[in-house]
């Protein structure tokens, strides 16, 4: 055995399990490293070294669960190697020997957090193995802990998934009826998802947050030609790059650890229908390589295998992410961007299609109604004026909740008032105010007159109250008397 070459110990992985846990031995001595491998062999896959330069290379390339390390070796301290190594292999569980001379270094490193245990010499076999067994039962456990976890995030996901396939299955959310929109920006929408809907385009769906593009891609695979097959959805932001990779290509048994059966990926068992890759600005470099291959040539691989194997799925994909500016910042492949967007809809926000509105909010009042079992008639005329006045940062989605929020405190009502709305919709001021010493006055987009001049006076006085800080002095800037302006503030239903 040549001094510096790490040392398979032979044999060792045939006598025992299918995968046993690897340790790596590293001291100066090679007497000490033969023998602790003798210890060991049985029961593990032991890998020595007697230079800790090489270990540590080695470390980086292998998986080890255990790592066992003399203290004094001329080259590098045991302590200084395991500081290494935790950079390189965290999770390893990491045991020094020692000497008794050197107790309290020892002592030092174990308070540092570094190693799990020391073995003074000389050691009772006996007693290794037993420390072994322990330390390596503290790392089943915590990358059990870790596999739980990330099947935990998958099971989350898939339930959120399912949740919502669900909800839309009994609310029958799946056709272009039940989505809203009268304005010319929706039915510039409406035009584009029906000429796509019949054909296999990859379709680009980009908004922001709440503005319906998950509603849009379901709506389209389910009036599409591929209605009868699946329709399969992935929120590529929700997970880490390996199990998003193994979520929608699928592994090999043994393809890492924890792959303890193969696995048909997303893209398989979407074959011959839909998949929705949403937030796909999120990807990792690796993974949109991967997407690449698949809207370039049809193929995939399963992780841990080397066969491609080849499906037929159509691929829409969403993002609220300004994906154009990530291809420039180069957070996003250029190439996998164009071949996404061979048609790209992008979703209006809810504040540049305000006429929208009304429709949108008595379409969640009644869906609201009828899920709490609730009877409301309508909503007021000053609880519309707030709807239609609010920004709507969220969109559609924030809507949804504000009528659904309103719906479950309605009590005895039979309208919902503006009291009933949440203090930031309520407090909502028009969306074209004029700001306060401003010249030019913008026409509001509300068409009912008497509307219009109501929101219009409400931003006016809003914008003298903040700016006068008293209702006496808002009211000569505005010129009216105070009185006056109370009872116009009353009728308005503005608070103070
Ligand atoms: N035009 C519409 N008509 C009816 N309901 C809508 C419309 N647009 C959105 N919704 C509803 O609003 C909610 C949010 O829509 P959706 O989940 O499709 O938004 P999103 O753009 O995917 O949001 P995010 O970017 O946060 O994922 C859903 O409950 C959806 O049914
Ligand atoms: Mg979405």
């Amino acid at each position: 055995m040549s001094s510096d070459v790490p040392h398979v110990i032979e044999g060792a992985r045939r006598d025992v399990g299918p995968d046993p846990y690897s340790i790596l031995v590293v001291d100066d001595e090679e007497g000490v490293v033969e023998s602790l491998a003798f210890a060991l062999e049985d029961d593990y896959r032991v890998v020595t070294s007697t230079d800790p330069h090489a270990a540590l290379r080695l470390l980086e390339s292998e998986e080890f669960a255990l790592v066992i390390v003399d203290n004094i070796m001329p080259e590098m301290s045991g302590v200084e190697f395991l500081k290494r190594a935790v950079e390189v292999r965290p999770e390893a569980v990491r045991m020094m020997l020692t000497g008794q001379a050197n107790l309290e270094e020892v002592v030092r490193a174990i308070n540092d957090g570094r190693i799990y245990r020391y073995i003074s010499k000389p050691w009772e076999p006996a007693e290794l193995r037993l420390d072994v067994k322990r330390a390596l039962e503290a790392y089943g456990l915590a990358s059990e802990n870790t596999q739980l976890a990330s099947a935990l995030a998958i099971a989350n996901e898939k339930l959120r998934a399912e949740n919502l396939y669900l909800r839309r299955e009994v609310l029958g959310q799946y056709t272009f009826e039940n989505i809203i929109g009268q304005s010319p920006a929706m039915q510039r929408v409406f035009d584009v998802m029906e000429k796509v809907a019949e054909t296999d385009a990859t379709l680009l769906i980009t908004g922001e947050t709440g503005t319906g593009k998950d509603l849009v891609a379901r709506a389209v695979h389910y009036t599409g030609s591929r209605r009868d097959k699946r329709f399969v959805a992935q929120n590529c932001g929700a997970l880490p790059d390996t199990l998003l990779e193994s979520e929608l290509f699928g592994h090999k048994r043994g393809a890492f650890t924890g792959a303890h059966a193969d696995k048909k990926g997303l893209f398989e068992i979407a074959d011959g229908g839909t998949i929705f890759l949403d937030e796909i600005g999120e990807t990792e470099p690796g993974m949109q390589v991967r997407l690449l291959r698949v809207l370039q040539d049809g193929e995939i691989r399963p992780l841990g295998s080397s066969d491609m194997r080849r499906v037929d799925v159509r691929i829409l994909a969403a993002t609220n992410a300004d994906l154009k500016k990530a291809v420039e910042e180069g957070r996003f492949r250029e190439d996998l961007y164009y071949r996404l967007r061979v048609v790209e809809l992008e979703m209006p926000p809810l504040r540049k299609r305000i006429e929208d509105i009304p429709a949108l909010a008595h379409h969640f009042l009644d869906q609201a109604c009828s899920q709490m079992g609730r009877k409301i008639e309508g909503i007021s005329n000053a609880a519309m004026d707030r709807l239609v006045a609010h920004r709507w940062s969220g969109n559609v989605r924030e809507l949804e909740n504000e009528l659904q929020r309103a719906v479950a405190l309605a009590g005895d009502e039979v309208r919902i008032h503006p009291e009933m709305l949440s203090e930031e919709v309520r407090g909502a001021s028009p969306p074209r105010a004029p700001a306060a010493g401003a010249t030019a006055l913008a026409l509001p987009e509300e068409e009912d007159l008497n509307r219009a001049v109501d929101q219009m006076k409400r931003a006016m006085i809003h914008a003298a109250l903040e700016e006068a800080g008293s209702k006496t002095k808002a009211a000569e800037r505005l010129g009216i008397p105070r009185q006056s302006l109370q009872k116009m503030m009353k009728r308005l239903e503005m608070d103070g």
